[in-house]
């Protein structure tokens, strides 16, 4: 079975949590993308979703699934997602494809996080995979320079611009024992819009594609 067959697993489970009538919030990646592949099948029973990314949006039109502003909708009930991280208190690290802000936004809008994933994301410390941090061009060099302090090498991602015209910054060897923490001190850095540590609002449940089937953590 391969990591991939593990993350459509997750994701097919993921529907038993979508409710009639409701409008969900919806993450951005390969298992996100496994998730809107399935909700297709039971696209009349909702009423519409809220995408992270222009890539999940275009994905969920293709299929025909409304997709919504997130103004013009109350509270979530469910967001749905992936991750490159979890750690056994669900408390994540994201934006591995870069939409770490407007998958904070619609996490914090959402009644409820379920976090989907293949066995490999389970952690016990987070930061081995790096931690994606969106930057405001202009202050990259100095959240860098402030990033290093905190022990981490940072680096450019690239050629990538985020949905919201910034930056990435990934950085290198944090040893993260304080999740909540380091997310508070690392968003207080002028110039950072926002970091890949989603621990402040953790998952509130991770599916867990695994070689024995799906593994619920809560
Ligand atoms: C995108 C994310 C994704 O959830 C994360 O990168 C996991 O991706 P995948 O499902 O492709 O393994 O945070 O910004």
């Amino acid at each position: 079975m391969t990591p991939d067959d593990m993350k459509k697993m997750a994701a097919q489970a993921a529907l038993d949590y979508v409710g009639t009538g409701t409008v969900i919030g919806i993450g951005t990646g390969s298992t996100a993308n496994h998730f809107i592949d399935s909700l297709a099948a039971i696209k009349h029973r909702i009423d519409g979703t809220v995408a992270s990314s222009e890539a999940s949006a275009k994905r969920l039109k293709a299929h025909g699934i409304p997709v919504l502003e997130l103004n013009s909708v109350d509270e979530l009930s469910l967001y749905i997602d992936g991750a490159d991280e979890s750690n056994r208190h669900l408390h994540l690290i994201k934006g591995g494809g870069g939409a770490l802000t407007r998958e904070k936004i619609v996490a914090a809008a959402s009644r409820k996080f379920i976090c989907i994933a293949d066995e490999s994301k389970l952690v016990d410390i987070l930061g081995t995979f790096p931690l994606p941090v969106e930057v405001i061009p202009m202050a990259r060099s100095y959240v860098a320079r402030e990033l290093v302090k905190h022990g981490g090498q940072p680096v450019y991602r690239e050629g990538f611009t985020t949905d919201n015209g910034n930056i990435i910054l990934d950085v290198h060897n944090m040893q993260i024992m304080e999740p909540v923490r380091l997310e508070e001190e690392l968003n207080n850095i002028a110039g950072v819009v926002t970091v890949g540590i989603f621990a402040r609002r953790p998952a509130d449940v991770l599916l867990l594609g695994t070689r024995d089937g799906v593994k619920t953590l809560t």
